[in-house]
């Protein structure tokens, strides 16, 4: 068991690199499974969700071997295994592999998947598009059975954006024989390096990134020899240091990052007055700037306002001259973080899937616990400016979706550190 331990009050400065991005590197590991030739994935985040999905992979007879930050995956001698549900119900995004091996292989069983608690999270998307591939799919005694003898491209159109939903059906389609249209499609920045991926493995994909994405099926899919994929990066991570740099007061060069990829944020900081400078697409400078203004959010899929930015941005706000009221459309219940932030001072109420958080003058540390990974890393921000000691316990969640998080703080003069605690002392 491990916790942070944070003395709040320092201003953050110098310049920190995003990592490679979690949402981007899951589904392209997933994709793999399509390919009959290994790959060599870069700029691989050194995350427990990637852990988890090398598992997952590794289930299915995939040989997965760490050079470096490069991650080699081969896929040659891959089966249709069953994953382990203690697996499947760590993470969400193990559903993602329903799709390659329904194609590749024609059947599946994959025990429902659990994740983040931060709603239901149902699959009907993923299973009605499979389905109008030609697959039949059943659900017995908390398993999905897929079976397909041959995927037959086709239109549909999802009734909602949902990224897993277009990720399972873009790989699925690309093995499937014709044409597949595919509607309403998740626009995020991640379809596009997914799409990317599986072109470089020879998939026919024009359209990734808008609503309308075109799927040609081949027979088979194989990387030319020695492929070597570049993962994007993490624009949640980048939008999570230059949200932090913000709360501090600090004065961050954030690199590595494509800022197109976060123009809602951006534009909802400039008008609560931060001043920030975009050197070029890759690199962002926060400057220390007057206390910011509330400003109204809106979750929306992308290029809305990203729901993975919220919790991080409602710590903002908590400190904010007005009242900003932040609603969040994409998951019914991604506002528990609000309790954790009323512990050390915020005034924030839920009404339905809005919070209106009346903006304090300043935070009190306090002992807090991660409920989820994003929510986590909202605490961390607010432990960063409140005044005094903060504790974050089940930061377990937060190592999730972010690579030595503590370590990038501290080094921009963040006063974080990773304790390991005794279970007895845990349980108290
Ligand atoms: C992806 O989750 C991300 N995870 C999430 O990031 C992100 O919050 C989410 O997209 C939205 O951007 C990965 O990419 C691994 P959805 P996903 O399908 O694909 C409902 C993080 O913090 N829905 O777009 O699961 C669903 O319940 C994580 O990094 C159905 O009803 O999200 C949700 O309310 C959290 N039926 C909404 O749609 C379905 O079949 C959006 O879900 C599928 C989804």
């Amino acid at each position: 068991m491990e916790r942070f331990v944070i003395q709040g009050g320092k201003r953050l400065k110098g310049e920190v690199s995003v990592s490679g991005a979690k949402n981007a590197v899951l589904p392209i590991m997933a994709a793999t499974l399509l390919s009959q030739e290994p790959c060599l994935l870069e700029n691989v985040p050194l995350l427990n969700d990637v852990f988890v999905m090398i598992q997952a992979l590794e289930q299915c007879g995939a040989k997965c071997k760490w050079e470096g930050d490069s991650l080699y995956i081969d896929t040659s001698a891959a089966y249709p295994g069953v994953l382990p549900e203690v697996l499947t119900k760590k993470m969400r995004a193990s559903n993602l592999i329903l799709g390659p091996l329904v194609a590749r292989f024609g059947e599946v069983s994959l025990p429902f998947p659990g994740g983040c608690n931060i709603g239901s999270r149902p699959m009907d998307y993923h299973l009605k598009g499979l389905e109008q591939l030609g697959a039949v799919i059943g659900e017995k005694n908390g398993f999905f059975e897929a079976k397909a003898r041959g995927l037959t491209g086709s239109e549909i159109c999802l009734d909602f954006p949902s990224v897993g939903a277009t990720e399972n059906v873009l790989m699925a389609a690309a093995l499937a024989k014709g044409e597949t249209v595919l509607q309403n499609a998740a626009r995020e920045p991640e379809i596009i390096d997914l799409a990317n991926f599986l072109c470089s493995i020879g998939a026919k994909i024009t359209g990734a990134g808008t609503d309308v994405v075109v799927i040609q099926g081949v027979s088979s899919l194989g990387a030319k020899k020695n492929l070597t994929y570049r993962i994007m990066p993490d624009r949640i991570e980048a939008g999570t240091f230059i949200m932090a740099a913000a709360i501090t007061g600090g004065d961050v060069v954030v690199k590595d990052v494509d800022t197109e990829d976060l123009v809602a944020l951006l534009a909802k900081l400039k008008e609560a007055g931060l001043r920030i400078a975009q050197y070029d697409r890759n690199t962002v400078r926060v400057k220390p700037s007057d206390r910011l203004r509330a400003v109204d959010v809106r979750t929306m899929p992308y290029p809305g306002f990203a729901t993975d930015l919220q919790p991080q941005f409602m710590a903002l706000m908590t400190l904010s001259l007005g009242t900003s009221i932040v609603s969040e459309n994409i998951f019914e219940n991604r506002f528990k973080h609000a309790d954790e932030l009323r512990r050390m001072g915020a005034n924030v109420k839920i009404i339905g899937r809005a919070a209106v958080i009346n903006g304090v003058e300043g935070l009190c540390g306090a002992n807090v616990e991660a409920p989820d990974l994003r929510a986590g890393a909202a605490l961390v921000l607010a432990g960063l400016a409140a005044e005094g000691q903060s504790i974050v316990e089940k930061i377990e969640y937060i190592d999730r979706g972010y690579s030595f998080l503590e370590k990038k703080l501290a080094v921009l003069g963040g006063d974080i550190a990773r304790v390991a605690i005794m279970p007895e002392v845990a349980n108290k």
